[in-house]
């Protein structure tokens, strides 16, 4: 491994190497993971790269995203090996903190999402999913004081709900949504994927291909989104796919109108064990 990652586990070593670089004018760029690193967090770290001077990664398992029936438990926790791919990606430090450095005695979210942006798409079957995001990430943010925060919008309703929060907290850290990664095939990059059976794998591509397939039908000029969407849903659940979702919407969430011409596709099914997501941009 290179000698230039540094490792750190608690707040105030985090930021005594933070303000060095701070006082010597450089800029810091954040990429917050859960770890089990794969290279579409190896990407973020990329962009981190080319926003900053220096790249600060965290890997933390933060428990309050998590509902009471998710994989907290059984979630890959594979530290050395992250922290090696993050060294020979070129990543300056990682922050390694326990949940008690995280939360202290009360592990819970003290940050509550608006409604209109929590109780859909993934929040909807996720109760307090998006909570527990965007108060480890207010706690992150704090501890790390970045100027630039890199996410992956492969979790688009994520990357909406930290610009809500960076507003909400008059934050000054430029969040930046960094393209989504993709196998060959079109599938998503995710750690979830490797839960995919090798005939899971081989159909995993399709839930890209039915997102491309609704953009072509809003492209010849469709604009009855909800039976759009069922019609996607039909579709993918004759395959084998169990839907959670599949949704029109315009890039800020909302229902589009007839004369949207901006729009994001967004979709969430199981297929066997893992849920997997995926969402495309489409302007006609
Ligand atoms: O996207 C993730 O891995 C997590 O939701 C995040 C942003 C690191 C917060 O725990």
């Amino acid at each position: 491994m290179s000698i230039t990652l540094k490792q750190v586990n608690d707040i105030e070593s985090l930021q005594a190497e933070i303000k060095k670089w701070h006082d010597a004018g450089e800029r810091i760029a954040f990429v917050p993971t859960m770890g089990n690193l794969h290279e579409g967090h190896l990407q973020l770290v990329d962009v981190a790269k080319q926003k900053a001077d220096r790249c600060v990664v965290s890997i933390f398992v933060n428990p309050t995203q998590f509902g009471p029936n998710e994989d907290l438990e059984q979630y890959p926790r594979t530290q050395k090996k992250d922290c090696e791919l993050l060294a020979t990606r070129g990543a300056d430090l990682v922050f390694l903190p326990s949940v008690d450095v995280i939360y202290g005695d009360e592990v819970s979210s003290d940050i509550h999402v608006p409604e209109q942006l929590n109780n859909q798409l993934c929040g909807k079957n996720r109760p307090g999913h998006f909570d527990g995001v965007a108060s480890v990430v207010a706690k992150l943010f704090n501890a790390v004081n970045p100027d630039v925060a890199v996410f992956g919008n492969k979790d688009y309703q994520q990357v909406q709900v930290i610009r809500w929060l960076v507003s909400e907290l008059n934050l000054k850290i430029k969040v930046i949504g960094a393209p989504i990664v993709r196998e060959d095939d079109g599938l998503a990059m995710s750690s979830r994927n490797q839960y995919l059976t090798n005939n899971e794998r081989q159909r995993a591509s399709r839930l890209q291909n039915i997102l491309q397939l609704i953009a072509g039908e809003l492209r010849k000029g469709r604009r009855d989104y909800s039976a759009l969407s069922e019609e996607a849903t039909l579709a993918l659940n004759k395959t084998g796919w169990k839907v959670d979702y599949i949704e029109i919407l315009r890039p800020n969430l909302t229902q589009p109108t007839e004369k949207t011409r901006d729009f994001i596709i967004l979709a969430a099914a199981n297929l066997g064990k893992p849920r997997l997501i995926d969402n495309l941009k489409c302007t006609i």
